[in-house]
């Protein structure tokens, strides 16, 4: 059996996709588990599984919507009244919306900017202090290849995710005196629940570069894991994406503004 790295790890969003590939990979590495999402059932079920395969390991389901701010408070608190302390956190809820923005749905904007950013910050802040009395501890801040780009028709998921990926590269900084490690995690397209959530109505179009680009989940989690551990600052994972990423961050911004540009628009139905 492999020694466990984390005594406990949070991950926000594990009912489904990465979150839950996280949970799996994480499982036998940690002595334990917290999992957050809304959808409780599924987070008990990925429990049961996960417990079959790892039976030593402790695992705290909680449902919360995090976009609340009651409900997040309540999930804060819960956690500090069971005593549970994690060294390793993983902020990986989020959630996109394809179109235009104009005709974009509010409730649906406010949620994902609450989500990617305020969620994500807020959970980070109340769990710093904590890593930090431990004097080390890691933070995957599940970032996007977005992040680097202004993506017409994904423009506001795109700017949550620069700001992940931000947030995360001076967070690093200020940690490294902490001992604790910040990875801004940046993976490309990868099937999941992501993209139902993402569509309005139909699937209208297909990601550029089509199925050639994705990378599984179980990839794209195990080289994070990998990378958090390395005390790297950000991981584009699969090889073609990392050499999409390093060739976007190379391109004059007028150069990156024509290709985006010239992107096929992906009109909501
Ligand atoms: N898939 C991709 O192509 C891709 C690419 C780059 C980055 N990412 C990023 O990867 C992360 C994980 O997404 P995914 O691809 O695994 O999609 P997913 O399968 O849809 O998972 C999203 C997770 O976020 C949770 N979530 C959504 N709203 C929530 C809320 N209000 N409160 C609590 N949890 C909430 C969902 O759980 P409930 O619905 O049960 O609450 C679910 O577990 C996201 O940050 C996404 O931006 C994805």
């Amino acid at each position: 059996m492999t020694p466990p790295i984390y005594q406990c790890a949070l991950i926000t969003g594990a009912s489904s996709g990465l979150g839950a590939e996280f949970a799996r990979q994480l499982a036998p590495i940690s002595e334990e588990l917290i999992l957050v999402a809304r959808r409780s059932e599924l987070l008990d079920s990925l429990a049961a599984e996960i417990k079959k395969v790892t039976p030593h390991i402790k695992i705290h389901c909680l449902k919360s919507d995090l976009v609340d701010d009651d409900q997040r408070r309540q999930f804060i608190e819960a956690i500090h009244l069971m005593g549970l302390d994690p060294d390793l956190l993983v902020n990986n809820a989020g959630i996109g919306d394809y179109g235009d923005f104009v005709s974009a749905d509010w409730q649906k904007t406010e949620m994902m900017i609450r989500l990617n950013m305020e969620v994500l910050t807020h959970i980070t802040h109340a769990l710093l202090p904590g890593m930090i009395n431990k004097d080390g501890g890691g933070i995957i801040n599940v970032s996007s290849l977005a992040s680097i780009l202004p993506i017409p028709d994904f423009a506001v998921y795109a700017a949550t995710k620069a700001y992940v990926t931000s947030f995360s590269e001076a967070l690093r900084i200020e940690m490294i005196e902490h001992g604790i490690k910040v990875l801004a995690l940046c993976p490309g397209p990868v099937h999941t629940g992501f993209g139902q959530v993402a569509q309005r109505g139909e699937p209208t179009n297909v990601t550029p570069g089509g199925e050639s680009v994705y990378v599984d989940a179980e990839q794209v989690v195990e080289e994070a894991v990998a990378s958090i551990q390395m005390g790297k600052p950000r991981h584009y994972p699969g090889k073609k994406i990392a050499l999409m990423a390093a060739l976007m961050s190379s391109l004059p911004v007028w150069l990156l503004r024509k290709m985006m540009s010239r992107r096929p628009r992906r009109r909501a139905s």
